[in-house]
C-alpha cells in the first residue's frame, strides 16, 4: 500500500533512526522528514538515505500552522509520526518558554492542521493516524525502595535481567497518573493531553507512546552517554549530578524505532503504549560501564579514567527513578528489545569512537552548515 507519512523531528536522534527504518523498509511509502533544524537537528544523521527516491526533507517549524496545513493538502499526507520537540531537561530548566512553545503549541498546530485536512476528505479519518511520541517523564518519579546505602545485587557488568527489579517493585504503567516535575516533562504531558483531547473531542485517530531513556548512535552530546563518551576520550571531567544515585531505564534507540514501526502499523487507535527495556541502572553504575568500555576500546587500561568522575551540584527537581512497564506492548503486539544492554553499550561506544568526524562536527557546530551545502539550492 502506498502511504505518505510525515515524520517530524526526523533530523534528531530518535527521529533519524525512525526515518532510516521507514525509508529502507517501505520503498512504496513517501517519507517526508519535517524538521526546523534547531541545534539538535542534524541532516548528516541521514546521509545514507538522503538520496533514496522515497525520502524528502522539508525545513519547517511545527508551530507554522499555515505551512503545515499546506503541506498536508499538497502531499496528501495520511500519517504523522510526531517526534519534533525540545528534548533536554537541563535546557528546559533554563528556558521553559521555548519548551512550551514547541512542545505544546507546536503539537497543537499539527493536530489542528491534521484535523482540518482529514475532515475535508470524502473518506475523512479512514486510514489516517496521528502518532505522538512521548516520554516516561510525564509520570513523574518513582521511589527508590532502598535509597540509602544501596548495595547493588549485581556487578556493573550484570545482564539487563539482573537490573530488572533492582531498585523497586513499582513501575510506570499506561494507567499511572501524570505527575511531571520539570518544564520539559510538563510540556510533554500537556502535549499528550492535547493529543488525547483531539481524539476524544473530534475523533482524530491518535496513538500516544511513552518511552524510557534511549541511547545509541547520533544522540546529541549534551545527553549523559554521548557527553561522557566524548569527555572520557578527551580526558575531560565527567560532571555527575548529585551522588549519581538516580536511576534511569535504558533502551537502545533502534529498539524504540522498531516499536514505533510496529505500533504505527498494528497499534490500536486511542491507545497508549509504554516502551521500555526493563533495564534500570543507577547513573554512577552506567558511568563506570561507559568508562571501562571507552578505556578498553581505546587501548587504555580499563578503569584508568575513573578519576574523571566529578560530583557536581544536582539538577533542580532531579527525578529519582524512572522504570517503565512495557508488558502491554510485549503481550498485545509482540514487541521486545532485541539487544542486551552490554551489547548495546559496546555498539554505541564503538560508534562514537569510529565516527569522530560526526562527533567533532557536532561539538564544533560545523554540522549546522550541512543543510546549506546539501539542500539550500535544491
Ligand atoms: P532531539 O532533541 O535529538 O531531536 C529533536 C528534533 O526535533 C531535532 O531534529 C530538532 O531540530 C527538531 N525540532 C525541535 N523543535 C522543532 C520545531 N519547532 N519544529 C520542527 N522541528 C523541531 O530529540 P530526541 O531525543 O530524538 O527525542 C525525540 C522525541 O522523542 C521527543 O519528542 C522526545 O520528547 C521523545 N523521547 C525522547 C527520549 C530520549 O531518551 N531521547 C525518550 C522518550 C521520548
Ligand atoms: O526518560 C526519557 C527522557 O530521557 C527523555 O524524555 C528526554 O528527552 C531525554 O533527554 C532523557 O532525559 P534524562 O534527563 O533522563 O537524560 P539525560 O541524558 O539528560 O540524563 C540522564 C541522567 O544522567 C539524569 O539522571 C541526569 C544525569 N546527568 C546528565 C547529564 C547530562 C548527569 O549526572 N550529568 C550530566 O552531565
Amino acid at each position: 500500500m502506498k502511504r505518505t507519512i510525515v515524520i517530524t523531528g526526523g533530523a534528531g536522534f530518535i527521529g533519524s533512526h525512525v526515518v532510516r527504518l521507514f525509508v529502507n523498509k517501505y520503498p512504496d511509502y513517501s517519507i517526508i522528514n519535517l524538521d526546523k533544524l534547531t541545534y539538535a537537528g542534524n541532516l548528516a544523521n541521514l546521509k545514507d538515505v538522503e538520496n533514496k527516491p522515497n525520502y524528502s526533507f522539508v525545513k519547517m517549524d511545527i508551530c507554522d500552522f499555515d505551512a503545515f496545513y499546506k503541506l498536508m493538502c499538497e502531499k496528501h499526507v495520511d500519517g504523522i509520526i510526531h517526534l519534533a520537540a525540545e528534548s533536554h531537561v537541563d535546557r528546559s530548566i533554563k528556558d521553559p518558554f521555548t519548551f512550551a512553545k514547541t512542545n505544546v503549541l507546536g503539537t497543537l498546530s499539527l493536530l489542528q492542521a491534521a484535523k482540518l485536512y482529514w475532515e475535508s476528505l470524502p473518506e475523512k479519518y479512514e486510514g489516517k493516524l496521528f502518532y505522538h511520541i512521548s516520554t516516561d517523564e510525564v509520570y513523574g518519579a518513582l521511589e527508590m525502595t532502598n535509597p540509602e546505602g544501596i548495595e547493588p545485587p549485581f556487578s556493573t557488568t550484570a545482564s539487563s535481567s539482573e537490573h530488572h527489579l533492582a531498585y523497586g517493585k513499582d513501575f510506570f504503567y499506561e494507567t499511572t497518573k501524570y505527575t511531571p516535575h520539570s518544564p520539559y516533562s510538563a510540556s510533554k504531558a500537556s502535549s499528550d493531553h492535547f493529543v488525547r483531547a483531539f481524539h476524544d473531542t473530534y475523533g482524530l485517530p491518535t496513538i500516544v507512546t511513552n518511552c524510557s531513556n534511549n541511547y545509541g548512535p547520533y544522540q546529541f552530546p549534551e545527553k549523559l552517554i554521548p557527553l561522557f563518551i566524548n569527555n572520557i576520550k578527551q580526558r575531560k571531567p565527567l560532571p555527575v549530578y548529585g551522588k549519581g544515585e538516580n536511576v534511569r531505564d535504558w533502551l537502545f534507540v533502534e529498539d524504540h524505532a522498531r516499536a514505533i514501526d510496529l505500533i504505527f502499523h498494528k497499534g490500536n487507535v486511542a491507545e497508549t503504549y509504554n516502551i521500555g527495556g526493563f533495564n534500570e541502572w543507577k547513573n554512577i553504575d552506567i558511568i563506570k560501564v561507559v568508562i571501562n568500555t571507552v578505556d578498553r576500546l581505546l587501548g587504555r587500561k580499563e578503569g584508568e579514567d575513573l578519576d574523571l568522575i566529578t560530583f557536581v551540584t544536582d539538577r533542580l527537581g532531579h527525578d529519582a527513578r524512572y522504570a517503565i512497564d512495557s508488558t502491554k506492548l510485549q503481550k498485545e503486539l509482540g514487541w521486545e528489545p532485541s539487544l542486551q544492554f552490554e551489547e548495546g553499550i559496546e555498539k554505541t561506544v564503538r560508534w562514537y569512537l569510529e565516527n569522530e568526524e560526526w562527533l567533532n562536527n557536532v561539538v564544533s557546530g560545523d554540522y549546522e552548515k550541512y543543510y546549506d551545502s546539501m539542500y539550500k539550492n535544491r
